[in-house]
């Protein structure tokens, strides 16, 4: 028997098909975008984990709570991001507090997109220095709020989603850093949830995507230049669990210092560190699995447009459609449900408008028949 609950209670692994109250959907929702959370492999290592290791350390990271699954996710992921090393922790909302602490004593204001998502408005106003919201991806806007609140000679700290949570827009991280180069020194970081696994020849993310990648990030934070810094889930597209920092040894150690997360926070569980582990593996060995998204993704964007949609073509496997006012994306939501297509209408969030909108996220096991299922019960709907 389950608990009573108002919210939808899901009784599957998250896949192309997904058990929400009892019911099997064709799932549009989520993210696990490259289809691994479900993964047989994935949900044996963390059994085999936990059987191995118990549940956790019960312990910090800093007292004996390395296990060898915690090691192996870093050594994997800095393989994946092609850097020295990585910190791996147990969440990826507290991720961007924690690179930030790093950057603590090197900024003297922040200016936050004003869409970002919560757990980046969060780790601003926790960092304690000014917090100026800027319209979203706005570089115009961003360099007037500079002028306007920057003090003379200050250091300031841009943040921004890489890939925005519901609408799947990138940042203009390009036009940023053009913007603050008058203010070096000066430090652009991007929260990249839901770009990394997706975007980029390597799946390095929004970065990658726009040739950004490369040794100036996650590095020394620069003296007179701009820092960029980065951080990620591990549990959206890669198909594990908990947040993680890569980069060079020297920034990897400061920003361990620089957060408690290191001594004072359990590790991450066995299974999540199992989990992680193989996903990454597996992500490496099947680089297959990002051009079958990436198929998908232009497939479903197409399609809707077909209907005569607003759906801007982009390389992130999570947009929004705005069809109407709230009322009528709700009832779309529920013809769609009842024709057995899960894509949620996501009321409030944080970057959405005041009516909402319905949210697709496409996984790389979608099949075509799936893709163009949807569209056809959305086009019966409209
Ligand atoms: C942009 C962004 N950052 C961070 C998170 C949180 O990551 P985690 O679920 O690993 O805590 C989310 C959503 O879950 C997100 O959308």
């Amino acid at each position: 028997m389950l608990p009573e609950s108002t919210s939808p209670v899901m009784t599957s692994p998250p896949g192309p098909v997904t058990v929400i109250d009892g019911r099997s959907y064709v799932y549009f929702a989520g993210t696990s975008y490259l289809g691994l959370a479900g993964h047989p492999e994935v949900i044996q290592a963390a059994c085999e984990a936990v059987r191995q290791l118990g549940v956790h350390t019960a312990t910090s990271r800093s007292g004996f709570g390395n296990n060898p699954l915690t090691l192996e996710v870093e050594r994997r992921a800095a393989e994946f991001f092609g850097t020295e090393r990585a910190f791996y922790f147990s969440s990826g909302y507290v991720a961007n507090h924690i690179v930030l602490q790093a950057l603590a004593d090197r900024v003297d204001a922040t200016f936050v997109d004003e869409a970002s998502h919560y757990c980046l408005l969060e780790a601003a106003r926790l960092l304690g220095k000014p917090v100026t919201a800027f319209r979203h991806r706005d570089p115009d806007d961003l360099a007037r709020c500079l002028r306007e609140n920057l003090p003379a000679g200050g250091r300031p700290l841009v943040l921004t989603d890489g890939v925005f949570s519901v609408s799947g827009r990138l940042a203009p991280v390009k036009e940023y850093l053009r913007v603050l180069e008058p203010y070096a020194p000066a430090a652009l970081h991007l929260d990249d949830a839901h770009g990394l696994g997706v975007l980029g020849e390597n799946g390095r993310g929004v970065l990658e995507h726009f040739g950004l990648w490369g040794p100036r990030v996650n590095s020394a934070v620069e003296a007179d230049g701009v820092s960029l810094t980065i951080c990620g889930t591990l549990a959206k597209a890669i198909g594990g669990f908990g947040g993680v920092v890569p980069g060079t040894r020297e920034f990897v150690s400061r920003v361990r210092a620089s957060s408690h997360y290191f001594d004072g926070a359990s590790a991450p569980s066995s299974a999540d560190a199992g989990a992680t582990a193989k996903a990454i593996e597996l992500v490496q060995r099947q680089p297959e699995l990002r051009r079958q998204l990436q198929a998908n993704i232009a497939r479903l964007r197409t399609g809707l447009r077909t209907l005569g949609l607003a759906v801007e073509d982009g390389p992130a496997a999570n947009f929004s459609v705005e069809i109407g006012n709230g009322a009528n994306m709700r009832r779309l939501h529920a013809e769609l449900r009842a024709a057995g297509f899960l894509v949620p209408y996501v009321a409030k969030y944080s970057g959405l408008g005041p009516e909402g909108a319905l949210r697709f996220a496409v996984c790389a096991r979608h099949t075509a028949e799936m893709i163009d299922g949807v569209i056809a019960a959305l086009r019966k709907a409209l």
